[in-house]
C-alpha cells in the first residue's frame, strides 16, 4: 500500500481538479445560480442529509465541518446562526466556501485548507463536529476519526457519514467493474479503493465502525445505514434498476444503504 503522504497527494489532486458536486451546473462558477444548481440537485438525490445534519441544531453552537467540499451543508449551518469552523484537504474547495459565504452574506469564524488527520484545534473544543462523505477519502481512516473525538467537547456530539461497503451500490460497482469483466477475484474493497471517486477510497461496514469507536469513550453511539438514490442504481441501466427495486423489497433497510452514519456523544 501506499505511503499515506503519498495516498493524501492523490486525494488531494482528485478534489482539487474539481469539488464534489459542482460537476452538476454549467452555471457560471461563483455566481447565486451555479451554487443554487449545486444545493437543488445534491438535496434532490441527497435528502437525508437535512434529516440527519439537523443544520436548526447548530444555532449559537460551536460546529466544525470536515470537508466542506463545495460547501452546501457548510452554507446551511451558517445560514441557521452557528459559529462556524470549516477545513478542507484542498484550496479549491476551501475558495467555493468562501465566495459562497460572501455571496450571501454570511461569515463563518475559520475556514482553511487543513486535514482532517490532523485537526488544527485544541482538545474538547466544539459542541457539533459534521463531516458528510469525507474521512473514508483520508488514507488514515481511524486517525481522522480520532481527531474529530478529540476536538469534540465533552457532551459534544459528532454526526459522520461514510460509505458503506455490504450495499446495494456497492456491490452494483462491484458488478461493473469486476463481476461483468470476469474479474471475480477482485474484493468489493479493491473496487471501490480504485474505481470509486479518488483513489484509496474505502468503505465499511456497521460493525467496523462500532469497533473502531468502541474504545472511545462515546455515548449514545448509533451507526446505520441509508437507502439512497445511488442505492436504487439511478446511475446504471434499466435492467440493473428493476433488480435494484426488487432487491430492495427484501434486504432489510437498516443495513444495506450506501451511506453509513455515525452519531455519538463524548463523555
Ligand atoms: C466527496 S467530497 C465531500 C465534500 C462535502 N462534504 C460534500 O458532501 O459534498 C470529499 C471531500 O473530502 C475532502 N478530503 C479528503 N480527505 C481529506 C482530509 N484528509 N482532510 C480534509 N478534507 C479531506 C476532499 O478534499 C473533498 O472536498
Amino acid at each position: 500500500m501506499e505511503k499515506n503522504e503519498d495516498l493524501k497527494k492523490e486525494v488531494h489532486s482528485f478534489w482539487n481538479a474539481q469539488s464534489c458536486g459542482t460537476q452538476f451546473t454549467d452555471k457560471e462558477k461563483y455566481t447565486k445560480q451555479f451554487f443554487e444548481e449545486i444545493e437543488k440537485d445534491r438535496y434532490a438525490k441527497e435528502p437525508e442529509i437535512l434529516e440527519f445534519a439537523e443544520f436548526e441544531s447548530g444555532k449559537g453552537n460551536k460546529v466544525l465541518e470536515v470537508g466542506v467540499g463545495a460547501a452546501t451543508d457548510f452554507m446551511n449551518w451558517a445560514k441557521n446562526g452557528a459559529e462556524l469552523y470549516g477545513i478542507d484537504l484542498t484550496s479549491e474547495a476551501v475558495g467555493h466556501a468562501e465566495h459562497r459565504l460572501e455571496l450571501y452574506g454570511l461569515k463563518a469564524k475559520y475556514i482553511k485548507v487543513a486535514d482532517a488527520e490532523n485537526l488544527p484545534f485544541e482538545a474538547d473544543f466544539f459542541d457539533i463536529v459534521y463531516s458528510w462523505g469525507v474521512i473514508h477519502h483520508s488514507p488514515d481512516t481511524p486517525k481522522a476519526l480520532k481527531e474529530i473525538i478529540r476536538v469534540l467537547k465533552p457532551g459534544g456530539k459528532a454526526k459522520l457519514m461514510v460509505y458503506n461497503r455490504k450495499s446495494i451500490l456497492a456491490y452494483a460497482f462491484w458488478l461493473k467493474h469486476a463481476g461483468f469483466k470476469f474479474k471475480w477475484g477482485q474484493s468489493v474493497a479493491d473496487v471501490l479503493w480504485n474505481k470509486m471517486e479518488s483513489y484509496g477510497t474505502k468503505g465499511y461496514t456497521i460493525e467496523e465502525i462500532k469497533e473502531l469507536v468502541k474504545d472511545e469513550g462515546l455515548n449514545s453511539v448509533k451507526v446505520k445505514t441509508v437507502i439512497t438514490y445511488y442505492d436504487k442504481l439511478k446511475r446504471f441501466n434499466k435492467l440493473m434498476q428493476v433488480m435494484a427495486s426488487i432487491i430492495l423489497k427484501f434486504v432489510n433497510k437498516k443495513t444495506v444503504g450506501w451511506f453509513l452514519t455515525i452519531e455519538f456523544t463524548k463523555n
